[in-house]
């Protein structure tokens, strides 16, 4: 007899201030992975965020409407507790490099310490998007740099009204 397959729920948890085209791709990829995949802003990050939570779920729901499986959510407390209210049994990280191989490593034992049956799976970032962050886009554009490729049209659109408004 065929064994009834369990739907792969996995949660994509980030800060997303804002945006990246980095992160746009993980999606895109993990939405193919994944039976359900819920993009979740944390809420109470210690770092003075540029965007609300309600602004970065409202421009992460622009640019994933064409994912029929993926959707937008917040969270704060512990991403294990989170996850298990969700019924997931994955977290889905992305690793740039060497360098954020380290705090994603610690990060994942941590979270596999608190509850044993979660899963991190990381994908590998897109060569072309490797060298972006949310840190340095947001530091570009503080200097007049140019971020066109770096980040969805909605994000640009905001930081140009932002930039605007001061
Ligand atoms: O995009 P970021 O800032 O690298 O994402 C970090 C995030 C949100 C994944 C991490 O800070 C997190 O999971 N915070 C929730 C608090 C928690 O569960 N901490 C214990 C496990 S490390």
């Amino acid at each position: 007899m065929a064994e009834k397959q369990r739907a792969v729920v996995a949660i994509y948890p980030g800060s997303f201030d804002p945006i990246t085209n980095g992160h746009l791709d993980l999606i895109a990829r993990g939405a193919k992975l994944f039976d359900r995949l819920i993009v979740a802003v944390l809420q109470n990050t210690d770092k003075e965020p540029l965007f609300s939570v309600e602004e970065r779920t409202e421009m992460l729901r622009e640019t994933i409407s064409q994912y029929p499986n993926v959707e937008v959510d917040s969270f704060n407390g512990l991403l294990v507790d989170y996850a298990a209210r969700k019924n997931a049994s994955v977290i889905l990280r992305g690793i740039r490099a060497i360098s954020d191989y380290e705090y994603e490593l610690q990060m994942a034992l941590m979270n596999t310490r608190l509850s044993p049956g979660i899963e991190t799976v990381f994908l590998m970032s897109n060569e072309a998007y490797s060298f972006i962050s949310s840190r340095l886009v947001k530091q570009v554009f503080g200097l007049r740099g140019n971020i066109s490729g770096l980040v969805p049209p909605v994000v640009e659109r905001r930081l140009q009204s932002r930039a605007i408004e001061k």
